[in-house]
């Protein structure tokens, strides 16, 4: 089986740039399971699925027509051969992914999709319960946390600089909303796992992540 670096951790606390960045430095792929999940909630939106209907959007997630594209080291995500890579940015999305990330059936639906990532030389997979439940037997597991205000604070800067302006009132109250509907879901919560090593990057740069996650892999 080849080797999975696990990168768990709340919304905001930088671990798809890490991800990113530790996968070329180790020539490794790539799972960013957080796109399936937006991926899914943008066909369930799509399709005009009701959300709370869990037969049906898991029914959904489990015929996804999916495909990650890369070119000049940027990942497009292709559902039904449409590039949606924008799309499932969205607010709206989001907001959709993070409920239908609640519903079991759909958990279950995109839990073989996620291990069929798993490929020579290795796999470094950024989510939620990638060390817990998708890899439990990767050998090196990380969980990279921030506190609420620090990532509400990025993201707005990461907006700003975007030129979209919002309140950074409102993206605090946001990132709480989701990490509360993360930690209190009944499937896979947002835990650590517990051979996970925990990162709070509130004072560390990402390149000071970047090298601590470095030297954890080649321990
Ligand atoms: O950017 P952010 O971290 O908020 O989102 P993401 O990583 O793209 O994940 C989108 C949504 O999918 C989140 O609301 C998570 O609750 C959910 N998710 C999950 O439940 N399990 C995963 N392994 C990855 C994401």
């Amino acid at each position: 089986q080849a080797p999975v670096v696990t990168i768990d951790g709340p919304s905001g606390s930088g671990k798809g740039t890490i991800a990113k960045l530790v996968a070329d430095r180790l020539g490794f792929a790539l799972l960013d399971s957080g796109a399936l999940y937006r991926l899914t909630a943008l066909a369930a939106l799509n399709a005009g699925a009701d959300l709370d209907d869990a037969e049906k959007v898991a029914r959904i997630a489990a015929n996804l027509d999916i495909r990650f594209a890369i070119a000049d080291a940027e990942v497009s995500a292709i559902l039904d051969g449409v590039d949606v890579s924008q799309d499932i940015r969205m607010e709206r999305v989001s907001m959709a992914a993070s409920k239908v990330a609640a519903i079991p059936e759909v958990r279950d639906a995109l839990l073989q999709r996620q291990r069929d990532f798993r490929t020579a030389p290795g796999l470094v997979a950024d989510g939620r319960d990638m060390g817990t439940t998708v890899f439990p037997d990767a050998p090196v597991k990380i969980f990279l946390t921030a506190s609420a205000e620090e990532r509400a604070r990025r993201r707005h800067a990461q907006l700003q600089g975007r030129g979209v302006s919002v309140s950074l009132r409102d993206l605090l109250e946001d990132i709480r909303a989701r990490d509360d509907r993360d930690m209190n879901r009944a499937t896979s919560p947002l835990a650590p796992a517990e051979d996970a090593v925990v990162l709070d990057s509130t004072e560390i740069d990402i390149q000071g992540v970047l090298q601590r996650v470095l030297d954890l892999v080649q321990q």
